[in-house]
């Protein structure tokens, strides 16, 4: 092989490295996903009670109108203004703890709060808006049974 080729081919190399890396870093979303939750798998006692939530993310952001920093924020909380093709951290790289604390139920860190008060929040202001005083019925979802099914047990 000549020095010209291998310059290339190492050129060529770096550059696949550089694509793999930006992929990695969550650039690329999908339009309807289910949340990663391994965490809810690695609890020891408390097994997942639900099948993983089908969210429709592209359909929120475009047919909703929801502007992403709804949704997501940064380290302390402020609203971030990103546009798709940015870095973007998953929910549960912060709100990381997946068993909820006896003593503080509340704990916005887990992450199951984080999501329940990110969803249902805006689903029930939506649904008053849209007639129901009390926001539980209406085109967004806002009770257990309409974003979760049980896990059978086999
Ligand atoms: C209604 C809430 C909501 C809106 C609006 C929203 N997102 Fe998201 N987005 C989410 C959730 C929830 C996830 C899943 C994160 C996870 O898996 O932990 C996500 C994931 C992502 C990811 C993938 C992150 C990863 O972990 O790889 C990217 C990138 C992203 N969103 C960008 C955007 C951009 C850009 C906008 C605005 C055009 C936007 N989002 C609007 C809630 C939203
Ligand atoms: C708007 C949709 C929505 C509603 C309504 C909702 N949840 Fe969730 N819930 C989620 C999402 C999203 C997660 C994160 C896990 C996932 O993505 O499936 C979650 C996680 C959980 C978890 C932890 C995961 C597990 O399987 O152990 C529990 C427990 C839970 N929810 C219970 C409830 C209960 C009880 C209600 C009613 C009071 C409720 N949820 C209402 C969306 C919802
Ligand atoms: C970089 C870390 C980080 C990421 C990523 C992150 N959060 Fe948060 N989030 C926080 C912190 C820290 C707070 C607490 C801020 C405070 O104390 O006011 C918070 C607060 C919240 C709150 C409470 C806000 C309120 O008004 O009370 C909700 C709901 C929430 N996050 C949902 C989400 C959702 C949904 C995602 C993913 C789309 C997400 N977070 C991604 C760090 C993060
Ligand atoms: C800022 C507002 C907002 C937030 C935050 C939000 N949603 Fe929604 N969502 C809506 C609206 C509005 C609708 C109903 C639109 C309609 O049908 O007219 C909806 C509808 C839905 C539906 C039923 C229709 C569909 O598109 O699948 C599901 C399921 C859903 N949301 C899941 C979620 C989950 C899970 C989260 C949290 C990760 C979330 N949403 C966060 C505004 C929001």
């Amino acid at each position: 092989m000549n020095k010209r080729l291998i310059t290339l081919l190492l050129a060529a190399g770096i550059a696949v490295i550089f694509v793999a890396t930006g992929l990695h870093a969550g650039t690329e979303v999908k339009d309807t996903f289910t949340m990663e939750t391994d965490g809810y798998k690695k609890r020891k006692k408390a097994p997942p009670k639900y099948n993983l939530v089908e969210f429709t993310h592209a359909k929120h952001a475009a047919d909703y109108k929801i502007s992403c920093g709804e949704c997501h924020h940064d380290k302390e909380g402020k609203a971030l203004d990103i546009k798709m093709g940015d870095d973007v951290q998953g929910c549960g790289e912060c709100h990381n703890k997946f068993k909820k604390d006896k003593k503080n139920k509340k704990d916005i860190m887990v992450h199951e709060n984080a999501m329940h008060k990110n969803c249902i929040a805006c689903h029930k202001a939506f649904n008053k808006e849209k007639g129901d005083p009390k926001g539980m019925k209406g085109p967004a979802p806002a009770s257990c049974g309409k974003c979760h099914t049980k896990i059978k047990k086999k």
